[in-house]
């Protein structure tokens, strides 16, 4: 198994989970939800590092450094998800993999949440679990690297 440390990035108003609607998102709070991911890491015998920024910019500059190091991706792209192609160019240029992850089904909301310009440039897309969609992403990315 490879040794990369899997990148897990989380884009903006993730860090206010807790403020958010907990019928869509649950009730963990971010740091909560950090420690679930690194929990279920451990379980799986695999290192990451969580990272949230509300700033496009900051998070073109996190899939650089991925791509660079050649860390695979879990990207929560939250609202950038929908539009944002900056963030997808940045993507396309990683060189191990990626995956889509979101607490909610997008597709079962409303319609500008049914457009992801990252799923192109993904390996899959895992959503609707809850913060299970991240363990679930994690499970596919041991297979994957
Ligand atoms: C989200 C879904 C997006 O539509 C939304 O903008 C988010 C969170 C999710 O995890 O369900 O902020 O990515």
């Amino acid at each position: 198994m490879s040794k990369a440390k899997v990148l897990v990035l989380n884009g903006p108003n993730l860090d206010r989970l807790d403020l958010r609607d907990s019928s869509i998102y649950g009730t963990m709070n971010f740091d909560q939800l950090s420690s679930f991911i690194g929990e279920s890491a451990t379980s799986l015998g695999l290192e990451v590092e969580v990272r949230q920024s509300n700033s496009e910019s900051e998070i073109i500059t996190w899939l650089h450094e991925a791509a660079d190091n050649r860390n695979p991706v879990i990207f929560n792209p939250a609202a950038f998800t929908h539009y944002s192609y900056a963030i997808r160019d940045a993507a396309a240029m990683l060189t191990a993999p990626l995956i889509e992850v979101h607490l909610s089904n997008p597709l079962a909301r409303e319609e500008f949440r049914h457009t992801s310009v990252i799923s192109g440039v993904s390996h899959g897309t895992i959503g609707g679990f809850g913060p299970d969609s991240y363990r679930l992403a994690l499970i596919a990315m041991k297979e994957l690297i």
